[in-house]
C-alpha cells in the first residue's frame, strides 16, 4: 500500500478497538489472549489485574521469536529508547495503547506485575495485525481489468496461523458491503492460504464496481473480530483503504 493511502487509512482509524478472541488462564499465573487489529488502528492491551499507579508494572515486547525482548514500560516509566515511543502509552489501568499500529507492531507482548521484589504475574497478548493491498502488477483499475486484493495477517512467528485457523475458529473472509461472505458468489476466485496467514480475491472489474467496497474481515462464529476495507473508484485510477473494527463485549474479562 502506499503511503498516501496508508495515512488516509490511519485517520478514519481512530475509534479503532479490537477484539479478544480467546483468554486462558495458565496454570502458573500467566494469562495469554489473542487480539486483532487493523493497519492504521489504534489498540490498548490490557493488563489483566494490574495494581493502581502501574509503577510495579512492565511490559515487553517481542516481534519475533528471534528478535529478542524489548523493554518497553519499566515500572510504569516509558523505556525512552525504544524506536515506537511515540506511539506508545500507558493507560491509567497499566494498559498498553498503541496509537494507529501498524503490521510492525505485531508480536507477543507481556505484562508483568511484581507482587514483590521475588513474585511476578505475567499476562502475554499476541497481537495480530491485518492489511488489505492490492496487487502491485496492476496498472489499470478499469472496467475489464482482473482486479486482486491481498489480505494478510502479520503475526509472531512464533504462533501458527494454522492453529488459529483451525483451533481458534478463526477465519479470514472476503465480504461485500451487503456483509456477504463472497466465498460462494462464482465472480470471485478466493484463495485461501491458512500456512502463510494470508488470502487474495481476484476478480473481473464490472462498470458497476465504481465505488465497490469490498472487506477481508477476521471472524470467529458469525462475529468480525476486524476487518479492512478496500474501495474499487475508477476516476483517476485511486483506491482506498480504511480499517473497521468490532467491539466485543468479550473485552470485559
Ligand atoms: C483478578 O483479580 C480477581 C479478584 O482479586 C481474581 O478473582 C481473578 O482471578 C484475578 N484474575 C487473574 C487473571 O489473575
Ligand atoms: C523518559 O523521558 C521522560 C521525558 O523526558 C522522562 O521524564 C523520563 O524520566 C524518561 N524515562 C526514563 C526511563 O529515563
Ligand atoms: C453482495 O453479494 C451478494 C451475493 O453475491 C449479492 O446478492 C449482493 O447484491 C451483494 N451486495 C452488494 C452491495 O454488492
Ligand atoms: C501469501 O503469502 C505468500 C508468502 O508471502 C505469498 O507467496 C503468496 O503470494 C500470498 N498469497 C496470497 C493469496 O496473498
Amino acid at each position: 500500500m502506499e503511503e498516501g493511502q496508508r495515512q488516509k487509512m490511519a485517520d478514519k482509524s481512530l475509534l479503532g478497538l479490537i477484539f479478544l478472541c480467546s483468554f486462558l488462564k495458565g496454570t502458573s499465573g500467566h494469562t495469554y489472549l489473542h487480539m486483532f487489529s487493523s493497519d492504521g488502528e489504534s489498540v490498548s492491551l490490557p493488563c489483566v489485574n494490574a495494581s493502581t499507579g502501574c509503577t510495579s508494572t512492565t511490559w515487553m515486547y517481542n516481534r519475533e521469536r528471534s528478535s529478542g525482548t524489548v523493554v518497553l514500560f519499566k515500572e510504569g516509566m516509558k523505556n525512552n529508547d525504544t524506536e515506537r515511543r511515540e506511539r506508545l502509552s500507558l493507560g491509567s489501568d497499566c494498559s498498553l495503547n498503541i496509537y494507529k499500529a501498524t503490521t510492525e507492531d505485531h508480536g507477543y507482548y507481556t505484562c508483568r506485575k511484581h507482587v514483590n521484589t521475588q513474585r511476578y504475574t505475567d499476562d502475554s497478548v499476541n497481537l495480530h495485525v491485518l492489511r488489505v493491498s492490492p496487487s502491485s502488477t496492476q496498472t489499470e483499475i478499469r472496467p475489464g481489468r482482473s482486479f486482486s486484493l491481498s489480505c494478510q495477517l502479520y503475526v509472531y512467528d512464533g504462533y501458527s496461523c494454522v492453529n488459529l485457523f483451525y483451533n481458534e475458529g478463526i477465519k479470514l473472509v472476503w465480504k461485500n458491503e451487503t456483509d456477504v461472505d463472497l466465498q460462494s458468489d462464482s465472480r470471485y476466485q478466493i484463495s485461501f492460504s491458512p500456512e502463510h496467514c494470508n488470502s487474495s480475491l481476484t476478480t473481473t472489474l464490472l462498470n458497476e464496481d465504481d465505488n465497490t467496497e469490498w472487506r477481508c474481515a477476521i471472524t470467529k462464529g458469525t462475529k468480525d473480530q476486524t476487518s479492512v476495507r478496500y474501495t474499487v473508484t475508477y476516476l483517476g485510477k485511486k483506491t482506498k483503504c480504511m480499517p473497521m473494527s468490532i467491539f466485543s463485549s468479550m473485552l470485559e474479562i
